[in-house]
């Protein structure tokens, strides 16, 4: 079995794909879903599902490591970023090193980097007045959005999309591929 632990800060559309993907799964189970907001929409679709939830504090994620006890518990094989905004801190890195993915809403190095997340990214991509956008799944490192690119999807931009037609289409690519790109990095860790 291959445990994953799912981050995330928001309403969580592909965390519930995700879980959604790995309940029928021989393999693999999503173990528990870690937030940094204990309002986030995440925390209750994980409660559907029956996966345990865990909600982090600034404080105790950046000065100190308590949370690698908390992975360490559930056997925690592969950590996916599912819209996670804070950085992931260097001795989570260190811990899970090629073992931290995460999923950013354009084709990086375009439009990432701290302060380009949501809307934001597809606003950018209006403005660019690209004729093409589409998602990224890279390996985290220590800084945002740079770490080492597993796989891209992309779609057509037209000059009448709004960014929120943009943000749909990307949407679709997300929760089209992310959680069989997840089930093919897994397979291949030791
Ligand atoms: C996604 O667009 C993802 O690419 C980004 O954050 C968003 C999360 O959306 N990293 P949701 O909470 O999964 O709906």
């Amino acid at each position: 079995m291959k445990n994953i632990a799912i981050f995330a800060s928001g309403s969580g559309s592909n965390a519930r794909k995700i879980m959604e993907y790995f309940a029928p799964h021989a393999e693999v189970t999503v173990q528990l879903v870690i937030s940094n907001r204990e309002d986030a929409g995440v925390l209750e679709i994980a409660t559907s599902f029956g996966v345990d939830t865990v909600v982090i504090k600034r404080k105790d994620f950046y000065e100190t490591d308590d949370i690698l006890s908390v992975l360490e518990k559930y056997e925690i094989s592969l950590i996916v970023l599912a819209g996670f905004l804070w950085l992931v801190p260097a001795y989570l890195v260190e811990a899970y090193s090629g073992r931290i993915l995460n999923i950013h809403p354009a084709l990086l190095p375009k439009y990432g980097g701290k302060g380009m997340f949501g809307m934001h990214v597809h606003e950018a991509v209006k403005a660019a007045q690209e004729s093409e956008t589409g998602i990224t799944i890279h390996q985290v490192n220590a800084h945002y959005d740079e770490g080492q690119v597993v796989f891209q999807a992309r779609c057509e931009v037209t000059p009448e999309d709004t960014s929120t037609d943009i943000a749909r289409k990307v949407q679709v690519l997300e929760h089209r591929h992310f959680p069989e790109v997840i089930d093919q990095v897994l397979a291949k860790l030791p």
